[in-house]
């Protein structure tokens, strides 16, 4: 296992490119099962994450070829159980479900098991899979699927759950509906841009999507689906972490080759807190802020304030003059990052959702434990701007979803290493 040395007091300036999406490439990947025919796929982050799906897909037939950033996947003959083994290893595995239900008609996927963030039930991707009319039973750690008598139809329905819209849920009712007869109407559906993104790929492949990127996607069903190439969008997230830093440390950072609209929640609440934040068509420009206020953001579903920054943004507060806080109303108990960044000298309180923030006037560096992939990014962020030296264990949290994080930053100016645990 690995740790990360982070040496504090840097600065930071200058360009870094943002990588493919990770939260867009895990469901087009899955999505690829849909068809016997070769899929290309471009931009794909080196992630373990995506390793793992790439795994899953070899598990279950498909033949995998791979070079840099491109992946060629061609499902010519799949299995329909995907085992636990693999599937335990990473939550996302879920999104193999909706194309293995759409494509033969049933499924064996092991029942995700818990997780750091919280709790993250399926119910939501199970009830829209029954409501096109399949039978699901788990049973002894396993979601067994089969089409009812009637076979798949397409139907209307809302997935709105209580903490709001389901990202991988919509995405797996979509990747069942495309090829279930009928139509199929999403209520309530996830508007994220990387769902918008895994329908553009599955109309390139021969589906009829209208509306993906709203809250109501509607789906023609079609007999058969063919292969495609596509490009993943750019990660919104490690770009957004990488804007965040240039907040809390920086004398000028670019972050190129990201799509600024997908960022606006983000750039909307620096720019509040008094922050120069500039963009062209692909990139975005954050400069330092004169004086800096404390700010104050409430969680959402897209197009509201993501809850994979809220940890980044938790970094910022703690030395932010004045009170700032973050209401997490998406996964209300994601704030392992708190007692970390409380270890560094932070004053933060945390009540029920909510954590309030005072800024300080510099952290301190020390060892601090990573506990999930976006909390492990909030506390490098932290340590660059902090005295002194701080070491981040569990390195592996960062590598499931920034594509050599460590090397980006050090582009910035950042001065960090790797080192064993
Ligand atoms: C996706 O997870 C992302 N993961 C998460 O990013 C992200 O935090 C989350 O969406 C929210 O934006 C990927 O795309 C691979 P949800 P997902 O279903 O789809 C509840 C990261 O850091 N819910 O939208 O699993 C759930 O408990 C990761 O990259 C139900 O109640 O999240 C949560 O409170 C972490 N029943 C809320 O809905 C369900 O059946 C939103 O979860 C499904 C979800």
């Amino acid at each position: 296992m690995q740790k990360l040395i982070v040496q504090g007091g840097q600065r930071l300036r200058g360009k870094v490119n943002a990588s493919g999406s990770k939260n867009s490439s895990l469901p087009i990947l899955a999505a690829t099962l849909l068809t016997k025919e070769e899929c290309i796929i471009r931009h794909v982050p080196d992630l373990s994450d995506t390793n793992y799906m790439l795994q899953i897909l070899c598990e279950l037939g498909a033949e995998v070829e791979r070079a840099s950033g491109t992946m060629s996947v061609k499902a010519e003959k799949i299995k329909h159980d995907a085992p636990y083994d693999l599937v335990r290893k990473m939550r996302a595995s879920i999104c193999v479900m909706g194309p293995l239900v759409g494509r033969l008609h049933k499924a064996t996927v092991s029942m995700p098991g818990g997780c750091v963030i919280g709790d993250r039930p399926v119910d939501l991707h199970l009830k829209g899979l029954e409501y096109l009319g399949a039978d699901v039973k788990v049973d002894g750690g396993n979601i067994n699927i089969q089409a009812g008598k009637g076979g798949l139809k397409g139907t209307s329905m809302n997935l709105q759950g209580r903490f709001g819209s389901t990202v991988l849920g919509t995405d797996n009712v979509l990747m069942a509906a495309v090829l279930t007869k009928g139509t199929t109407i999403i209520e309530g559906a996830a508007a994220e841009p990387e769902v918008e993104d895994l329908a553009n790929f599955l109309n390139k492949m021969g589906a009829k999507i209208e509306g993906a990127g709203t809250t109501r996607i509607v789906v023609e069903g079609v007999k058969e689906l063919h292969g495609a190439e596509h490009t993943v969008i750019p990660d919104r997230i490690e770009a957004g972490t990488f804007i965040i830093a240039g907040a809390i440390c920086g004398d000028g950072v670019m972050v190129k080759r990201c799509v600024p609209a997908h960022l606006r929640p983000l750039t909307d609440v620096l720019q509040a807190s008094g922050y120069d934040v500039t963009t062209t068509k692909d990139s975005v420009t954050i400069m330092p802020a004169k004086s800096p206020k404390g700010f104050h953001l409430t969680t959402r579903p897209h197009p509201g304030f993501p809850t994979d920054m809220q940890a980044q943004m938790c970094a910022l507060a703690c030395t932010t003059p004045g009170l700032s806080s973050a209401k997490e109303t998406i996964f209300p108990q994601r704030f392992m990052h708190v007692p970390e960044l409380k270890r560094m000298g932070a004053t933060i309180e945390l009540d029920g959702d909510t954590a309030r923030i005072t800024g300080v006037e510099k952290l301190s560096g020390c060892p601090v434990m990573a506990s999930d992939l976006r909390a492990s990014a909030a506390l490098v962020l932290a340590a660059i701007n902090a005295k002194g030296t701080t070491e981040v264990h569990r390195l592996y949290h960062i590598d499931r979803g920034y594509e050599h994080l460590d090397d980006k930053l050090a582009t910035l100016g950042a001065v960090m290493e790797r080192a064993r645990e």
